[in-house]
């Protein structure tokens, strides 16, 4: 079956998001915090029929600064082209330029893409409320 996929998903759930994203990288993650990130974020998603296989969320305050929290393909759909057509609709979609952090393993992913590196990236760590 052909991927299909859907830019701006507003209706993308807490629960489907977990299911999926769990699946690459296992956490806690607590459904009713996820839906609220959810609705902050624009959401671009790869579905093979009605299961969600892939997902890019954009974070930008529209004008000076844009970020993306993750990005996840799930590992038997990989190497198929979803993150690189979910990344050049992040692109296409994103108001802003987008600055991120990139796993080590995935760097030759973004290399593949053609993009700059950008600035070392440092964190200020909080604990979850
Ligand atoms: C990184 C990730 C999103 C790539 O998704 P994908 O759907 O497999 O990527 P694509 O099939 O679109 O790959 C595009 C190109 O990059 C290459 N590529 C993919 N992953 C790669 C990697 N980890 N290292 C080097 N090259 C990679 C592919 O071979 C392909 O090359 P080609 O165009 O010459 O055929 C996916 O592996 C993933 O979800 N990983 C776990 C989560 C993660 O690390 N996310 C990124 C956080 S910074």
């Amino acid at each position: 079956m052909a991927i299909w996929y859907k830019n701006e998903d507003n209706s993308l759930s807490a629960a489907v998001f977990i299911q999926m994203a769990a699946q690459v990288w296992p956490g806690d993650y607590q459904p009713q915090a996820i839906q609220r990130a959810l609705q902050r974020t624009i959401n671009i998603t790869a579905w093979d029929g009605g299961k969600l296989v892939g997902c890019v969320r954009i974070l930008s305050d529209g004008y000076l600064f844009g970020t993306i929290p993750e990005l996840l393909v799930l590992k038997e759909y990989r190497g198929q082209g979803i993150g690189r057509e979910l990344m050049r609709r992040a692109a296409e979609l994103s108001p802003t330029s987008l600055y991120f952090g990139a796993q080590p393993e995935a760097m030759g992913f973004y290399e593949k893409l053609g993009l700059q590196p950008s600035l070392p990236s440092f964190q200020i760590k909080k604990k979850r409320q």
